[in-house]
């Protein structure tokens, strides 16, 4: 049908008429199209009605429990795949365990405002970041977001990141009230290469009335002389078997955790004061076997069981190599390490019940094998060798 088509009335029908062929089709009435059309918008707006009490009475259902309160299940949803060392971070310093006297000074500075630059240094797993974290929040409150900068070591922090964002956020303005300044937090620096941390220490200066930095490393000596003495140095040991404990036993009472007293006993042994590597192994000993006891952490955290190498430790004490050796050569069948086994032998003899300069002797020959076995030398001969000096130590049949 041509567009030219003309559309009259005739006889009460619509009819079009073609303009070439001058053929005329009818149509349904006029009267009836909109009868049609009025019919289908009725039942459209009751539909559209239908939907919306739909949608009310899903909310306003009283039992309809989860829609209930969706931020509630949210937050839920989003805590239960967290992993514990998530989930238990610390948001207030009063939640983190040991070094008092540095948390302390730090909460001091947090409510007081114009903090230092401040470098933490100390092992791995006890609190370094979560401590900068939670500094910068209660500083900074719903600023955060705008004020503070964080860079780890996932993140790229070459010379050019130096140069161009950690100076351009250093730059930016943003309003804070007074004795607040925006954070630089530059976690792990001493991966950084000297070349940025020399490109820092301007920066750290010229605009140190607007931007402070806050640094954690393991090792403070591999962050440049020149960043250090423009920085304070809290440094933190690590945690106290009775901390590591005592936060092991709180996040397992909220977890529902079943677990025994050795259990427990194996988790914090096995951390050797890293409270992460201590929720990592609860967190996986819990989902790997139910019940925390120290045969399932062991076999989760693949160690040498410290009873085993006790009663090796005991078997030299008696000066009895035959028993001794069964011990090591059944590790070693197991396949562990000659590091692994070595390192296990040293935590179970500083903790061990024993006359104090037998344990230093032990100790001592217990270093010399590691120095071995660092070096490339990982034989049964030289685990033997070991046991053959700490028998003859302890029976005194000539020192070494
Ligand atoms: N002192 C502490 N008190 C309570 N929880 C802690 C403490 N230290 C560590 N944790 C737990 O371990 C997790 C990791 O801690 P964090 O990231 O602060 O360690 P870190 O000292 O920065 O280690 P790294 O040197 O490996 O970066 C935290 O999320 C928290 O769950
Ligand atoms: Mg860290």
């Amino acid at each position: 049908m041509s567009p030219l088509a003309t559309l009259r009335s005739f006889g009460g029908k619509f009819s079009v008429t073609c303009q070439y062929c001058q053929s005329t089709t009818s149509y349904l009435p006029f009267s009836k199209l909109i009868t049609i059309f009025i019919s289908f918008s009725i039942i459209y707006i009751l539909k559209q009605m239908d939907m919306e009490v739909d949608t009310v009475e899903i909310v306003d259902n009283p039992v309809a429990g989860p829609s209930k309160r969706p931020d509630e299940a949210a937050h839920n949803k989003k805590h239960c795949n967290l992993p514990w060392i998530e989930k238990y971070r610390p948001h207030t310093f009063e939640e983190i365990v040991g070094n008092e006297d540095t948390i302390e000074r730090l909460s001091i500075f947090s409510k007081k405002g114009n903090v230092p630059n401040i470098i933490i240094a100390g092992p791995p797993g006890v609190g370094k970041t979560t401590t900068i974290l939670c500094l910068a929040k209660i500083l900074l409150g719903p600023s955060f977001k705008d004020a503070v900068l964080e860079l780890n070591a996932s993140n790229d922090r070459g010379i050019d990141i130096v140069r161009n964002k950690v100076k351009m956020f250093a730059q930016q303005k943003v309003t804070l009230p007074p004795g607040r300044h925006k954070m630089i937090i530059l976690d792990e620096v001493d991966s950084m290469t000297d070349g940025a941390q020399q490109a820092l220490r301007r920066t750290m200066e010229i605009y140190s009335n607007t931007t402070r930095f806050a640094l954690a490393c393991n090792y403070s000596e591999k962050v440049i002389e020149a960043i250090q003495s423009r920085c304070a140095i809290l440094r933190y040991s690590k945690l106290t078997d009775s901390q590591v404990m005592a936060r092991i036993l709180q996040i397992c009472e909220k977890e529902n955790v079943k677990y025994t007293d050795s259990g427990i006993e194996a988790i914090v042994f096995t951390a050797q004061g890293d409270m992460r590597q201590a929720l990592n192994n609860l967190q996986s000993t819990h989902n790997g076997f139910g019940e925390v006891n120290s045969g399932n952490v062991f076999k989760v955290c693949d160690e040498p069981h410290p009873m085993l190498i006790k009663d090796m430790l005991k078997s030299c004490m008696e000066g009895d190599i035959r028993k001794a050796y069964k011990v090591i050569e059944h590790l070693w069948n197991l396949g562990y390490a000659a590091e692994d086994i070595i390192k296990n032998i040293f935590k179970v003899c500083k903790n061990m019940d024993m006359e104090e300069g037998l344990k230093l002797d032990f100790i001592k020959e217990i270093g010399w094998t590691h120095q071995r076995i660092v070096d490339g030398l990982c034989t049964l001969i030289q685990m033997s060798g070991l046991l053959a000096k700490l028998c003859k130590a302890a029976t005194g049949e000539g020192k070494f």
